[in-house]
């Protein structure tokens, strides 16, 4: 991997920081409606079966799951996102469930930062999703790169983030997004992945 982002390394791990610090402590509820308050479940007076029947469970990456739930890949990179990940692992793993990590592209000029995205021994049999931004295939990353991120933190998958819109928004954000869309596939083919 070509280390032109030098400059970034601190860049990144601070901006981790805002993050968690902007959803902790700033006002950054998503205002809109998701769509789901257009749903609602109607009451079954008469179910016709017993509660014991009813099996959420599923299996995704050859991890079993509970219900497929999941906790969508959010931090990493400082020692408090570490320790959210610890608890998020902790967490999943006795109700059954599965996580991600937040992008681990930190991990590739701090390789020390590495063990706050790992959390495979607070959940030894969870399913774990590892992360990377699509853009990053843009900067130099190669598949084995990505496969590096994957087992250096022993998780099932790799989430690819497309979040363009984030990377023109923020300072220092990756925004030559073309021929991604071809890389991707390029990149699962060389991993022989789904
Ligand atoms: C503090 C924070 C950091 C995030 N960082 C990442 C990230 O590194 N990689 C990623 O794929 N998604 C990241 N996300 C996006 C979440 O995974 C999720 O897609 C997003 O929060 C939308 O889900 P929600 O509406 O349930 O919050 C982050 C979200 C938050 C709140």
């Amino acid at each position: 991997m070509n280390s032109d982002h030098g400059h970034l390394t601190s860049d990144i791990a601070v901006r981790k920081a805002e993050h968690i610090d902007l959803v902790l402590n700033a006002d950054v509820e998503f205002r809109r409606s998701t769509g789901l308050d257009g749903f609602e479940f109607v009451h079954e007076a008469l179910p016709e079966l017993a509660l014991k029947e009813i099996d959420s469970t599923t299996e995704l990456f050859g991890r079993a799951l509970r219900a497929p739930v999941l906790v969508s890949g959010m931090t990493g990179g400082t020692p408090l996102a570490g320790q959210i990940n610890e608890r998020i692992a902790r967490a999943v793993a006795a109700a059954g469930l599965g996580m991600g990590v937040g992008s681990q592209r930190i991990s590739f000029e701090r390789p020390e930062l590495i063990e706050t995205f790992q959390v495979r021994r607070f959940a030894p049999h969870a399913l774990l999703i590892a992360n990377l931004g699509a853009v990053q295939l843009n900067c130099g990353v190669t598949p084995d790169d990505c496969r590096r991120l994957v087992e250096s933190i022993e998780a099932d998958a790799l989430a690819s983030r497309l979040n363009p819109l984030q990377e023109v928004t923020q300072p220092g954000g990756d925004t030559d997004f073309r021929a991604s869309s071809p890389r991707l596939p390029r990149s699962a083919a060389r991993w022989d992945c789904r």
